[in-house]
């Protein structure tokens, strides 16, 4: 059976652009046909093969010793933090990463505070870090320090490795590990011309979702030194992570990894086109320069709030989300072909000419 998988099937035209996520994106035919054909088993009582495949081949593309299939990229964080840390410890991570404005479900669950140190671009003042590791009477343990390539709220900025490897150096000489969101590492990655484990080398443990610019339909991996997986490994079921005849999605999960990083630069690309559009064309509007496959649109001197810009948008033909009151969000990714960044560019334009 075919499967409504590729990019811009016939007749798209009537249906909106859709760059709000790289989450839109559907698996692809190699996908199905190896979900089709994978072996599973019970990933909580004997093993699932393709789940203990899917965990050795990620660890080796991060160059860590074990790895883990997990739900969701949340969950690898989550259990990242709750297996190297103690209630009543602190977790330090820059101001807008994802694992502090999204996911604060982290620290009700962990107990521990989250302490987070201003940042640009992503990067957390090396200043100011060292200060917040700093143990003085008065201060919480740092447990963990955390880091996050591409950046999510920073446009999809990917830190340098000359900073990813002063934060892991700094923590290391006070014992403290380092976790490394990698929702997007294989976009870092790419950005940076070097393999993941390279990237993934200035942290002790780093997650990676399977589900976003991967295209894989869910999943994401945990990889990091033995014990910790380990420990990740019952904190998982505790939390319910722990499934059966998962193989049929680890199998999607190997196409992810061993895949799907390689088109990856095609995405930047095209966010690129977009960004380049977009600064040309009303001096009321301003859009990032994308490192990845992220480009922010402020819409602050326009007159309109990006709720409004959003759905102007949709009735032209284009779906943007809202990144906070003034800025639109907008995402490249598998499905997005050169002609729909064409109508991205005439949809703003048609918004923009309504402007006064
Ligand atoms: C940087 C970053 N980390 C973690 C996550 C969480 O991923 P998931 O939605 O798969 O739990 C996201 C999701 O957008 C993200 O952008």
């Amino acid at each position: 059976m075919a499967h409504k998988t590729e990019t811009s099937p016939a007749g798209a035209e009537l249906l909106p652009v859709d760059l709000r996520s790289d989450t839109v994106t559907k698996p692809t035919e190699a996908m199905y046909a190896r979900m089709a054909s994978a072996s599973t088993g019970d990933d909580g009582l004997d093993g699932d093969p393709t789940v203990q495949e899917l965990e050795s081949v990620a660890a080796a593309a991060l160059g860590k010793d074990a790895g883990l299939f997990v739900p969701s990229c949340t969950m690898a964080n989550l259990l990242a933090t709750l297996a190297q840390s103690e209630r009543s410890e602190q977790i330090v991570l820059e101001s807008n990463a994802h694992m502090y404005t999204s996911e604060r479900g982290a620290a009700t669950f962990t107990g521990l505070f989250c302490l987070a140190v201003a940042g640009t671009a992503g990067a957390m003042d090396l200043n100011l870090l060292e200060h917040a590791l700093q143990s003085d009477g008065h201060k919480l343990k740092t447990a963990l320090v955390a880091m996050e390539t591409s950046h999510n709220n920073a446009s999809g900025a990917v830190l340098p490795l000359e900073h990813m490897q002063a934060v892991h150096a700094m923590a290391s000489a006070r014992g403290v590990p380092v976790h490394l969101d990698g929702a997007r590492l294989f976009n870092a990655a790419t950005a940076l011309e070097l393999a993941p484990d390279q990237v993934a080398r200035h942290c002790d443990t780093v997650s990676l979702c399977l589900s976003k610019g991967l295209s894989a339909p869910a999943g994401a991996v945990l990889a990091g030194p033995r014990a910790v997986i380990d420990r990740s490994r019952k904190f998982r079921r505790m939390l319910g992570g722990t499934q059966r005849q998962i193989g049929i999605l680890a199998a999607a999960g190997l196409e992810a990894v061993q895949v799907m990083g390689a088109r990856l630069a095609e995405d930047h690309r095209r966010a690129r086109v977009l960004s380049d559009a977009l600064n040309g064309m009303h001096p009321k509007i301003s859009a990032t320069i994308p490192q990845t496959n992220i480009v922010q649109v402020d819409v602050s001197l326009s007159g309109r709030d990006s709720a409004a810009w959003s759905e102007a948008l949709e009735r032209a033909g284009l779906r943007a989300r809202p990144w906070g009151r003034h800025r639109l969000r907008c995402v490249t990714h598998r499905h997005i072909v050169d002609a729909d960044i064409d109508r991205a560019v005439i949809a703003f334009r048609t918004v923009a000419g309504a402007l006064v």
